[in-house]
């Protein structure tokens, strides 16, 4: 018998306010036309004043404990993946604990930026399987909108606000790759790229910062990065792109996900794609990817999902799970 860390759940939040490109036409030497050609992003949401990243998180992990049938009081574990969290400490993860009215077992925020969630994924993997956790509530979530240079065309058009949740408990399985939940994981990073995508302040230069980033060059790596990490998972477990019935991609841009989908051999029918509604959300675009998946019928039980992403630090990494 194996323990797998099983998916129950998943719920998504969106904030209420959706931007259009045509929204920056007025205050940027900007199109819609080039935003849609070179990125793929047609609109993205962008929390209130006074929402706040736990605020978002809260509402994707009620969605998801909704869906699983699950009640706060079985929840052992809650990782939040953000890199915007609302306050320098303490975690978003606890913020959120204390909004759903949890009291024991434990919470903690991952930093790994865009590869965010697929970081707290492999975290609460290693959880479950080695018995610390039996059920976990692992969330992305951000507002990339806080941090921003509005006057930077190359960088603001291109982020957006919004969280997403699994919920993941322990179940037997035969240890074999037809058991459902979490099946591989593999993760990487490399600080000597921490140049092409960062954001200028924080706590130890005593400003919030903006993000900076050299697009050409985090595109250059991420196709590349993004494969290969996809095939180390799936060679741990003998498989191949064949196997694999939807690539649930991080959604930074689409010339990214068809381009790591093409080198994977995978058509473009058997990955799903939100760019276009909620623009590159870091740590929270893969669950709110799968939500959105769940719940227009692509994602069926049974179905072999593969998860990759790339971002600051450069961190990357993928998962693969039998959903
Ligand atoms: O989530 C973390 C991972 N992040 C990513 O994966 C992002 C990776 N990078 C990208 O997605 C793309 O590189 C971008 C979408 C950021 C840019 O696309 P690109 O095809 O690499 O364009 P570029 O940076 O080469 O810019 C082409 C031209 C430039 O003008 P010149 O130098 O050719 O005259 C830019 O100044 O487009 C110009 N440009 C814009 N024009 C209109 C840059 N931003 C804009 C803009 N509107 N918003």
């Amino acid at each position: 018998m194996t323990i797998r860390a099983v998916v129950k759940g998943v719920g998504h939040y969106l904030p209420a306010r959706v931007v259009p490109n045509s929204e920056f036409e007025s205050f940027l030497d900007t199109s819609d036309e080039w935003i849609k050609s070179r990125s793929g992003i047609e609109r993205r949401h962008f929390a209130a004043e006074d929402e706040t990243t736990s605020d978002l998180a809260t509402n994707a992990a009620q969605n998801a404990l909704k869906d699983a049938g699950i009640r706060i009081e079985d929840v052992d574990a809650i990782i939040v993946a953000t890199s915007t969290a609302d306050l320098t400490f303490p975690s978003a993860a606890t913020m959120v604990q204390a909004n759903l009215g949890m009291t024991k077992g434990f919470a903690f925020d991952v930093q790994a930026v865009c590869a965010g969630f697929v970081f707290a994924l492999a975290n609460a993997n290693a959880l479950i399987v080695s018995g610390q956790a039996k059920t976990a509530l692992v969330i992305g979530a951000e507002t990339f909108s806080r941090i921003l240079n509005w006057e930077d065309r190359t960088t603001c058009v291109l982020f957006g606000d919004g969280a997403g949740a699994l919920i993941l408990q322990a179940d037997d399985g035969e240890g074999t790759n037809a058991d459902r939940g979490v099946l591989a994981t593999d993760l990487n990073s490399d600080g000597r790229y921490r140049d092409i995508l960062y954001v200028d302040g924080g706590v130890s230069t005593k400003t919030t910062g903006h993000l900076k980033m050299e697009g050409k060059e985090v595109f250059r790596h991420a196709v590349d990065k993004l494969a290969q990490t996809a095939h180390t998972s799936l060679d741990k477990l003998g498989l191949t792109g064949d196997d694999v019935d939807w690539i649930v991609p991080h959604q930074a841009n689409i010339r990214i996900i068809k381009g790591t989908a093409k080198k994977m051999k995978v058509p473009m029918e058997r990955v799903v794609v939100t760019v276009q509604d909620h623009g590159n959300t870091s740590a929270a675009s893969i669950p709110l990817a799968l939500s959105v998946g769940k719940a227009n019928g692509q994602i069926k039980q049974g179905d072999l999902v593969v998860t990759e992403a790339i971002g600051g630090g450069l961190a990357w990494g993928s998962v693969v799970l039998r959903w």
